[in-house]
């Protein structure tokens, strides 16, 4: 099935808690434009050691592996959650946060 950013923007609320997407920062970072961003790139944002020396962008492949399980994505990463589990949930996600570039 073809991402749907509607269903993204539900899968969302399990983010919200942490991440704005209004460019400013909150426990994490802000995720507008998060999407072919360098990982642990934001410069008024401190990040884990972890994050901040991963190395590569927030491709879409990137940020689905990252979505399935936080820390194995980046071991020592202070993000906490479990992660998304569904292939879909992830890929609906990554759609919505495609669609707030700015
Ligand atoms: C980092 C996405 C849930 C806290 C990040 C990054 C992404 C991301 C892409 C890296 C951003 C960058 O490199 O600038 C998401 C998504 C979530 C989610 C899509 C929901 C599915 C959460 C939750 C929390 C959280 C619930 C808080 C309990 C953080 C923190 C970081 C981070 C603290 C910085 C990690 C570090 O420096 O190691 N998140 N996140 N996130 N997130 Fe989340």
């Amino acid at each position: 099935a073809a991402a749907d950013v509607a269903k993204g923007e539900a899968v969302f609320k399990k983010c919200a808690a942490c991440h704005k997407i209004d460019n400013t920062n909150a426990v994490g970072p802000h995720l507008n434009g998060v999407v072919g961003r360098p990982i642990g790139s934001l410069g008024d944002f401190t990040y884990s050691d972890a994050m901040k020396s991963h190395g590569d962008d927030w491709t879409p492949d990137n940020l689905f592996h990252f979505l399935a399980n936080p820390k194995k994505f980046t071991p020592g990463t202070k993000m906490s959650f479990a992660g998304l589990p569904k292939d879909e949930d992830r890929a609906n996600v990554i759609a919505y946060l495609e669609a707030h570039a700015q």
